[in-house]
């Protein structure tokens, strides 16, 4: 700490400010506006950090002109968006979430940062970490889904993965919790929208998972966009200081979103960019990510008594210190090595966790696994191995992606393949001649859903449907398919609102965005060779006039009733989801049974489960709390633990799930989901 104070009293004016800017290059386009990055900025320390470069050339070349040019010679940091992997994609956050495997949310982050390191980066703009509950919103697709306890358990999977025991380490990398906080509850899930609400509920669904990044050592945090009743979070002081900083004892960095800074005018709560740089930095920021509102706009703003010297400072110190625990100032090149790319191991990891995050939603007379081979394979993303990264593909190429159709091949199926239409035009010629393709095949496998960009940043949807004319190729399948099994496999950002498809397909397969190892993922599992597990970490609605919807509501005053007019319902849909969280079928049969507590500190909840199925597989099994007469009405169900077990045909065990004590009376729920008719309960 001695040679920051050192450095810091050295540093002139010029030189803080660059400390507290971060600029974009253009490996990868993440916002608004590209401004080529000045090499000359970077030698005489305007800028001391960058995102969007990777490549072991390339970042040391950019570190050598910082390190090796500059006056004080400050390494930069250099952060890129690795938000399910970096050279190797993994399956989005939505879908990674529904393996609840905080074992494997680690390994993934493991190996990106080990592929980050690679490519000479330090920082990662991830975990996001925003409960999310409302499919209009295109970054649910980013989001560990709609539960602040699996956001909290993600949160500290995630954070252990990216950051190591060692930070300093040439595998580690600084994790950003993104994006503080309750971005997922934009108004009417239209990107970048406010975001209103109470207190309480702030504290309860949305702050829980960066508590827990806080806990876990998180060193850098990302502020939203939005702003929470009507305070923009870059100039929030209360929730970044008093509460962030304060109450949950986060002292790390604090980048901004992606010229957040400048956009505080368009908020309307600053004047000019001094304005607008001081109410940033009194409110805690340190970094300025591409709005160089800082380093314009801090000199005015010291000029006028905005701000005082001190402020920077303390933002300026911040900046170093990660840097320094980071190893940066020991050794600027010990991260980065050429040849960072796809290797079988991590492959075979792409895999096992892509197969993993498959939801089978329906499985009408065991339609899967396929018994057929002779399989018409019909759909715009069937032969579309570039969409399967996701809305956040990164540093993945696309000629490492596998596509369902050189899956489905490579396992030695007999497939015939027609797109049929586009993912969203209204061109529906090519439905004739896909059609031609099922009357000699056994099977049909319908491959829907969204393009990769659909979903993530800068996405809402305000329908939840099949985009453009996939509706009409699959109503024309299924007219045409006349007794033959009609399997759906859906690709999506979000949960989509497709109640006719999935009542007439024989089985649907929820394949969220698997990554670049998609089409062998779901063939292992269509062929049998893995047994499902995914399961939906949100609820999926019968309609979008649903949402948000989410199964931790509180009861109300009238809950429904099918016997009582005067009960909370809509009159055209069901209260119900079309899928609960947490519902995923596997190839097993299970049954729960013998649900009982056992007193202590924590309770231990025990469950048998029995698999009454002809096949092996794997049940997640979740742990609910009821809270009565809490003082304030409680969620119908709260989340608090859950578990998984493997079990052979007709073999039997038992799961046991942790439950801190409760406050007062409760009702404890266990099942293989969060609907109400899959539950066993006690009262505790
Ligand atoms: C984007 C996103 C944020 C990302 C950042 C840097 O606008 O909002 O999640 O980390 O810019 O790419």
């Amino acid at each position: 700490m001695e040679q920051i104070s050192r450095l810091i009293a050295q540093m002139t004016l010029a030189e803080k400010l660059g400390q507290l800017t971060m600029t974009a290059a253009d490996y990868a386009v993440t916002g608004p506006l590209i401004t080529p990055v000045s090499e000359d900025a970077i030698r005489s320390g305007a800028i001391g950090n960058l995102l969007n470069l990777y490549g072991a050339g390339p970042t040391h070349r950019i570190q050598k002109i910082a390190v090796e040019e500059s006056r004080l010679r400050i390494p930069m940091l250099l952060g890129f968006d690795a938000l399910h992997g970096q050279r190797t994609v993994f399956p989005i956050p939505l879908a990674e979430a529904g393996l609840f495997d905080p074992a494997a949310w680690e390994a993934t982050a493991r190996l990106a940062a080990e592929e980050c390191t690679g490519d000479g980066l330090n920082m990662t703009f991830a975990p996001m970490l925003d409960v999310s509950r409302d499919p209009r919103w295109g970054r649910i697709a980013e989001s560990p889904g709609e539960d602040p306890f699996v956001g909290s358990v993600f949160a500290r999977a995630k954070i252990r993965g990216f950051q190591s025991a060692n930070l300093a380490g040439p595998g580690a990398v600084s994790a950003c919790a993104k994006h503080f906080v309750a971005y997922g509850a934009v108004n009417a899930g239209r990107e970048y929208a406010s975001t209103d609400m109470s207190e309480a509920m702030l504290r309860e669904v949305y702050l829980p998972p960066f508590r827990a990044a806080v806990e876990a050592g998180v060193t850098a945090i990302m502020p939203a966009f939005t702003d929470l009743n009507g305070i923009p979070m870059t100039a929030h002081v209360y929730l970044l200081q008093n509460v962030l900083r304060g109450e949950l004892g986060f002292d790390g960095v604090l980048v901004t979103d992606y010229h957040a800074i400048a956009e505080l005018l368009n908020h309307g709560v600053a004047g000019d960019l001094a304005e607008a740089a001081a109410l940033a930095l009194k409110a805690g920021v340190d970094i300025d990510m591409m709005s160089d509102a800082f380093r314009l706009g801090l000199p005015e703003a010291l000029r006028r008594n905005l701000v005082a010297m001190e402020e920077i400072d303390t933002a300026v110190r911040r900046v170093l210190v990660l840097k320094e625990r980071l190893g940066l100032f020991d050794d600027p090149y010990r991260r980065g090595r050429p040849d960072v790319g796809m290797t079988a191991q991590s492959r075979a990891l792409a895999r096992d966790i892509g197969a993993r995050s498959l939801v089978l939603l329906k499985n009408g007379a065991n339609s899967l696994p396929l018994a057929a081979r002779k399989i018409a394979l019909i759909g715009p993303l069937a032969d579309a191995g570039a969409e399967m990264r996701g809305p956040w593909g990164g540093a993945g190429r696309i000629e490492d992606c596998v596509s369902v159709l050189q899956g489905l091949r490579e396992a030695g199926l007999d497939i015939r393949h027609a797109p049929g239409v586009a993912i969203d035009t209204d061109d529906v010629s090519g439905i004739a001649p896909a059609l031609e393709l099922c009357a000699d095949a056994d099977v049909i496998v319908l491959c829907l859903g969204e393009a990769a960009l659909m979903s993530g940043e800068a996405a809402s949807r305000a329908y939840l449907g099949l985009p453009g004319a996939q509706q009409d190729l699959a109503d024309a399948v299924f007219e045409k398919a006349a007794g033959k099994s009609v399997v759906v496999i859906l690709f999506s950002g979000r949960p989509l609102a497709v109640p006719s498809l999935v009542s007439r397909a024989a089985a649907v397969l929820a394949a969220w965005f698997p990554g670049c190892e998609a089409g062998r993922a779901i063939a292992d599992v269509l062929t049998g060779k893995v047994s499902p597990t995914g399961r939906t970490a949100v609820s999926w609605p019968r309609a979008v006039g649903q949402v948000p919807i989410f199964f931790g509501e509180r009861p109300g005053g009238r809950p429904f009733n099918p016997k009582d007019h005067f009960t909370s319902h809509y009159s055209d849909v069901e209260n119900t989801p079309l899928f609960a969280f947490g519902h995923g079928l596997t190839y097993g049969d299970f049954a729960l049974s013998n649900l009982r507590v056992e007193p202590g500190n924590p309770l231990r909840v025990k469950v048998d489960v029995e698999n009454r199925g002809a096949r092996a597989a794997e049940e997640t099994v979740f742990l609910f709390l009821n809270q009565k007469r809490a003082g304030v009405t409680r969620p119908v169900l709260e989340l608090k633990a859950f578990g998984k077990i493997a079990l052979a045909p007709n073999e039997q065990g038992t799961i046991t799930l942790i439950l801190p004590p409760p406050e007062g009376r409760a009702e404890v729920f266990v099942g293989p989901n969060a609907a109400f008719t899959s539950l066993l309960s006690l009262s505790i």
